[in-house]
This record gives C-alpha cells, sequence and structure tokens, in this order.
C-alpha cells in the first residue's frame, strides 16, 4: 500500500466528487488546539488533597458553535469522524452506547476514548510500503447525518485494477437470512452501482468501498478504504486479495464476471463483535463515572471490608 492510496481515502477528498451517493455530511477543518487536546492523555488531574480526580475539559467557544451549527444543519443528530476513521472501538463509552453526538461534547468523549481516532492522528500511514516523506495531512472533523443503517444491508467491496473482486458481508458476526435467500440480486445491485458510479472515478485503481443497500434495494456509498492491511479483509484474507488468484470456485477466469460474495451462513458459529476487547468491564464504567450510586456503594463497601481483614 502506497502513501498516496491513503491520502486518497480521505474522506474530504472523495466526499465531493461522489455527494450524491452517500450520507449528506460537513467537513469542518480542526484546529490545532483541538487536535492537542485529543492527543492529551492528562484529562484527569489529582487535586491536592489527592482524593478527588478533577477532569479538565478546556472549551473551545469558536469551534464549539461551528459544530453545533452543523450538527443542527445536519438534523441535530450525527456520525462523527476523523480524516479516515470513526470512533468504532468506544461505542461502549458513551451513555446510549452508540456514535450518535448530539453535541461537541458528545464527540469529544469518543474521540478521547478511541484508539482508531489516535491511530488517524499519529501514524496514518504505519503500514505503507514507500519510505517517502509522508504526505502533509489537513486534520479534518466529518460529521454525518446520523442515518439508522441495518448491520444486515452492509457490504464490503474489493477492488483491485479497477475490477470488483469481492464483496463481502460487514458484521460477519452475525447470519442473515435475507442474504442468503437474495445473494444474486444483492451481488448484481452492488455490481451495476460500481460499474455506473464508481468504476474508473475514483483517483485510485485499488481500493476497497463500503456499500449499503436499503430495503427498497437500493444500494449506496458509504466509505472508501485503502487497499491493504490497515482495511479489515472481513470474510476474505489480505493473501487471497493480492495473490492475483481467482476468489470463485469457477475453473474458467476468462468467463468470471461477477465478483466473490461472501456472507456468514447458518452453519458457521455467531462469532463475538470485532470491537469487544477494547470495552472494559460495564462495573469500572459505572464506578467511574458515578452511573449507577448502588455499586459505588457496595465497591466502597467491599474495600471497607478488604481493608479490615487481617493481614
Ligand atoms: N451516518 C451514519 N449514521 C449512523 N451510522 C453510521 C453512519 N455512517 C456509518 N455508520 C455505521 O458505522 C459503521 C462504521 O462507519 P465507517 O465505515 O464510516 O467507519 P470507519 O471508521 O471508516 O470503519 P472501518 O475502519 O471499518 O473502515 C458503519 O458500518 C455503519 O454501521
Ligand atoms: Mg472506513
Amino acid at each position: 500500500m502506497k502513501k498516496e492510496q491513503v491520502v486518497n481515502c480521505q474522506f474530504s477528498v472523495w466526499y465531493p466528487l461522489f455527494k450524491k451517493l452517500t450520507i449528506k455530511s460537513l467537513i469542518l477543518p480542526l484546529p490545532q488546539n483541538v487536535i492537542d487536546y485529543l492527543l492529551d492523555d492528562g484529562t484527569l488531574v489529582w487535586s491536592d488533597d489527592e482524593t478527588t480526580t478533577v477532569a479538565t475539559a478546556p472549551e473551545f467557544p469558536e469551534f464549539n458553535s461551528k459544530v453545533q451549527e452543523a450538527i443542527n444543519a445536519l438534523g441535530g443528530r450525527v456520525f462523527p469522524k476523523l480524516n479516515w476513521s470513526a470512533p468504532r472501538d468506544a461505542n461502549w463509552i458513551a451513555l446510549n452506547s452508540s456514535l450518535q453526538c448530539q453535541s461537541l461534547s458528545d464527540i469529544f468523549l469518543l474521540f478521547k476514548s478511541s484508539d482508531f481516532i489516535t491511530h488517524d492522528l499519529t501514524q496514518p500511514f504505519l503500514q505503507c510500503s514507500d519510505d517517502s516523506p509522508d504526505p502533509g495531512i489537513n486534520y479534518e472533523l466529518v460529521l454525518r447525518k446520523w442515518s439508522e443503517l441495518i448491520p444486515g444491508g452492509e457490504f464490503r467491496c474489493f477492488v483491485k485494477e479497477n475490477k470488483l473482486i469481492g464483496i463481502s458481508q460487514r458484521d460477519y458476526t452475525q447470519h442473515y437470512q435475507h442474504i442468503s435467500k437474495q445473494e444474486a440480486s444483492i451481488s448484481s445491485s452492488i455490481l451495476l452501482f460500481f460499474k455506473n458510479h464508481i468504476q474508473h472515478q475514483f483517483p485510485d485503481e485499488d481500493f476497497v468501498l463500503d456499500v449499503y443497500r436499503d430495503s427498497m434495494g437500493r444500494v449506496w456509498l458509504i466509505d472508501f478504504n485503502p487497499f491493504g492491511e490497515v482495511t479489515d479483509s472481513l470474510l476474505f484474507t489480505w493473501e487471497e486479495l493480492t495473490s492475483g488468484n481467482s476468489l470463485t470456485d469457477s475453473e474458467d477466469t476468462a468467463l468470471q464476471e461477477s465478483p466473490a460474495f461472501r456472507y456468514t451462513t447458518s452453519e458457521v458459529t455467531v462469532q463475538p463483535s470485532p470491537c469487544l476487547s477494547y470495552r472494559i468491564p460495564r462495573d469500572f464504567l459505572d464506578l467511574s463515572t458515578g452511573e449507577d450510586a448502588y455499586k459505588l456503594i457496595d465497591f466502597l463497601k467491599l474495600v471497607i471490608i478488604d481493608i479490615n481483614q487481617p493481614i
């Protein structure tokens, strides 16, 4: 994967080209002091008596009002991202356990808890093979109108040399009956969407495209991702995708017109959600935020009992 490929997958590069095919969004430049705040680990500081923690959340009045204006223009509820990534690994920390945000403080809570956001800010070119200097990046806050996407309608498409070679169910942890039933029509509608709107129009010939097929059968663009290890290959492996061998069972590759289509069948054991490992136990979270007073009381009782135990 080349640095140029990563640059081309930034939201602000592709959005103007494919605006009509995707969810309405607004892009705001991220001021340097906000970037510094997002990268600063010292949110919690100890006060003088060493017993209480004090959250030091700085205020960014000008940026805050721009963000609020944008959120309002998008209907009051948004899905936030940076240049490439959403804080998918941090949804557990939000009170609604979702990435839906209504204010800058909702966005900050998610961004500051997300390793994916830190990756965008600190090492976007980590797995690139070329050793040219890193291209300059203008960091941006992307706000997308909140849309209730049904996970069974999401698919990831792998495009190599401008050819759609594979389609994978995005939420591979679940079996969706409608996918096996409508396999042929899903595959052909995605291929048609690719041919009509995407092929030869993206500034690269290798890329990964995320799409959504709604209940009316219409296909929408969700995101572009680099064609390489940084992007989850889901039900394919990167070795398969890059080997040059056919991904379908068809013997005659010359005749192969349709892409390989993979989805989770009922026989496969349903797997845990891929972001589970980023979570901490719910009890810790409730204790740290004081969300559940009874848990806190129980915890304090435990600590007291412990102190009273003979060593
Ligand atoms: N506007 C939206 N409203 C609600 N949910 C959304 C919206 N956009 C995306 N999502 C949900 O969030 C998920 C992740 O979105 P997106 O693909 O933009 O994030 P990402 O960080 O680029 O993910 P990846 O690392 O897999 O490329 C999507 O699969 C979809 O379920
Ligand atoms: Mg993406």
